[in-house]
């Protein structure tokens, strides 16, 4: 397929990446995880009384997030998404992005976020070289807002979107988890909101990914679901291409925005994935779902190495775990296993 890449990450060229598969999946995206710890809990990612942070000293430092960063970009990664928990909680965010930036070769760089420290911090990342952003709003309702996150905050999210808009990030993606019976009755009204606001919104379905084991078959709101009634006021049209992007685009009769739906479990993309996963503790993940990591941080910090072995090593790294890449990530199999991880954890 011609242009692909472009297409997805919105660049002109494309580069060769040495990241493939062995069922020829190439690997141009890396998440990365700044911390597990996050200003909001919402109940699907993180239960509000969650306590089992990962320690500091755990972390990777910023010297060793870049030292990984120039690797996974020399072997073909070529977008990096920075992620969380809440990513704007590191403290040197903006110097994380600046340096990511200045590597050569730069990868394109997005976050996604809370927006919640965006009205500070929006401008600044711009400056850094931040080009994309997701922001997550599941509700345009006060009380929904505190009953889904635990925290009174959202007029911190509009303050957020406010300033991302005026820092000149653009598109600027919403992202929405629906929970039956919370909040999907607002499929439309969120729709609504988001085209009269310019921005691009997205639906993700739940993925059994919370630490509290809240996730169900039977209460998914589904893509099906989702597409059914957001048809009832508008009349959607499937954009054809696609490419490795997680979202099926609809285009809106009588708009120019088009509206995402990311059906995570009843319809996974795993055949075109093209990510792979840092966390904040530097174990490098083939998937989401995956029972087993590769552990970067023992190879950076092993005093034993020279800085040649390490980076000898750490490309190694990155090519086992590639290959290591099940075709999918098995939420439909019966032997289905919830990672010990949860999502606030892994990076989302
Ligand atoms: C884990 S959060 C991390 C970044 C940031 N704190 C935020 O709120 O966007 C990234 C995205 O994952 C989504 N997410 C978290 N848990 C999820 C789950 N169980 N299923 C689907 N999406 C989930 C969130 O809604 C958010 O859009």
């Amino acid at each position: 397929m011609s242009g692909d890449l472009s297409h997805k990450n919105g660049r002109g060229d494309q580069r060769m990446t040495s990241l493939i598969d062995t069922f020829g999946r190439g690997h141009r995206d890396l998440r990365v995880s700044l911390t597990d710890r996050c200003t909001l809990r919402c109940t699907y990612c993180m239960p509000h009384d969650f306590a089992a942070w990962l320690p500091n000293e755990s972390l990777l430092k910023t010297d060793e997030l870049i030292e990984v960063i120039e690797v996974a970009v020399s072997q073909g990664i070529d977008e990096i998404r920075l992620t969380g928990g809440e990513p704007l909680l590191r403290p040197d965010i903006v110097e994380i992005v600046a340096r990511i930036n200045a590597i050569e070769n730069p990868p394109l760089l997005s976050m996604t976020t809370n927006g919640l420290a965006l009205a500070k911090l929006a401008e600044p990342l711009v400056n850094a070289g931040l080009r994309r952003i997701n922001i997550s709003l599941d509700t345009l309702d006060r009380d929904r807002f505190k009953q889904l996150t635990y925290r009174d905050r959202i007029d911190d999210v509009f303050a957020g979107i406010r300033a991302a808009k005026s820092a000149g990030l653009n598109p600027i993606k919403i992202n929405s988890v629906l929970l039956r019976g919370v909040n999907d009755h607002e499929a439309v009204s969120l729709l609504k909101w988001a085209l009269n606001e310019d921005l691009n919104l997205r639906f993700i379905e739940q993925m059994p990914l919370d630490a509290g084991g809240i996730w169900s078959r039977k209460d998914l709101i589904t893509a099906d679901e989702i597409f059914a009634e957001l048809s009832k006021e508008f009349t959607l049209t499937p954009v054809e291409y696609r490419g490795s992007a997680p979202a099926e685009e609809f285009s809106i009769e009588g708009e120019t925005m088009t509206v995402g739906i990311i059906g995570s479990v009843t319809r996974p993309f795993c055949a075109a994935c093209d990510r792979i996963r840092l966390t904040s503790d530097g174990q490098l993940r083939a998937c989401l779902f995956s029972m087993t990591e590769t552990d970067l941080r023992s190879i950076l910090r092993n005093s034993n190495s020279t800085e040649v072995e390490k980076r000898e090593q750490l490309i190694s790294a990155f090519h086992s775990t590639v290959k290591a890449k099940l075709p999918g990530h098995g939420i439909n199999e019966p032997l289905f296993i919830q990672p010990s991880r949860p999502m606030s954890a892994i990076g989302g």
